[in-house]
């Protein structure tokens, strides 16, 4: 029998060995790696968050207008309360709002938020995986859903996975219910490499912070402070990359295995969109793009789906 702790060891392991070496991006959002987080969406680089919430609450009424009376929310993934709060001000009359998340802190602050601005609205957070069919079983039967994928999440994914999740999301959905999909669209290059190389060095915290994660978690010895940030935009790729490069070759323990360290070492994509990809990822999934809604310069897009 392997336990859900030795299969998550023996994956980072295969990860650290692989050619060039990498290590899962969910590994960031530790308690500290959370607050790292909400740091850098307040860098004056750091458009996405800022840029989202401007849609949603300047362009909430053509969103609103296409989410059906009486709808159930189920919003993927949770934390600040904010977005969801600007989106919940343009439905009629939500019918339930069911936050997935796995961690019962973030369900927390996030039903925390929305009671506060909601005060009637019936809250039913589930502690789990999206994509567990019983996040979606005990909902009210008949009513309309309307999933909201916020952040521009989707783009960790690598594409072949978003395509995968995406149908796998279509799946727990019935023909006319909706997902409202966030995502960061391909812009000039020094505006991206800016986001995710601000001055205050947030951002380079925040990857670091993966590895002291990683030593806490793992029982390894990482020493951060002996890897570089590197962050950059792949045009090829319509992607950021980020990496932690070793300053020297770094041998490191994690329990009782020896790793050597002298290549980056890949710790996040962010996959960026244009409406072609949009079009691509709704018809590959089994939805209709209905609607692309953005921002005046358009950085970033709350794109429509209808399953
Ligand atoms: C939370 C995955 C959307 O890709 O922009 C921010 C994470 N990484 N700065 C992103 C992140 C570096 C963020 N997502």
């Amino acid at each position: 029998m392997t336990s859900p702790d030795e299969r998550e060891r023996a994956e980072l392991l295969a990860d650290l060995r692989a050619d060039p070496p990498r290590i899962s991006p969910r590994y960031f959002y530790d308690e500290v790696g959370s607050a790292l987080f909400d740091r850098i969406t307040q860098t004056p680089e750091y458009y996405p968050t800022r840029t989202e919430l401007s849609i949603l609450r300047d362009e909430g009424a053509e969103i609103g207008a296409r989410i059906a009376e009486g709808s159930v929310i189920v919003e993927l993934g949770s934390g600040s309360a904010e977005k969801i709060v600007a989106l919940l001000a343009h439905v009629r009359a939500p019918r339930l709002y069911r936050p997935i998340d796995i961690s019962p802190r973030a369900l927390a602050t996030t039903c925390d938020g929305v009671r506060h601005a909601f005060p009637e609205l019936a809250l039913a957070p589930f502690e789990g995986d999206f994509t567990a069919a019983a996040a979606y079983a005990d909902l009210p039967p008949g009513a309309p859903k309307l999933v909201y994928y916020s952040g521009s999440t989707i783009g960790n994914f690598e594409p072949p996975e978003a395509m995968a999740f995406l149908r796998a999301l279509r799946a727990r959905l019935a023909s006319g219910d909706a997902l409202l999909l966030a995502v960061d669209l391909v812009k000039s290059g020094a505006v991206l490499n800016a986001a995710y190389n601000d001055a205050a060095g947030i951002t380079a915290a925040f990857n670091r912070n993966l590895l002291r994660h990683l030593n806490a978690r793992f029982g390894a010895d990482f020493d951060p402070e002996a890897f570089d940030h590197l962050a950059f935009f792949e045009p090829r790729k319509s992607r950021i990359e980020m990496h932690l490069v070793p300053r020297t070759q770094q041998r490191v323990h994690i329990g009782g295995d020896v790793l050597v360290f002298s290549k980056p070492i890949h710790t996040e994509s962010s996959y960026k969109f244009t409406t072609d990809d949009l079009v691509g990822l709704a018809r590959g999934s089994g939805f209709t793009l209905e609607a692309v809604v953005t921002d005046p310069r358009r950085w970033f897009a709350e794109a429509i789906f209808r399953a």
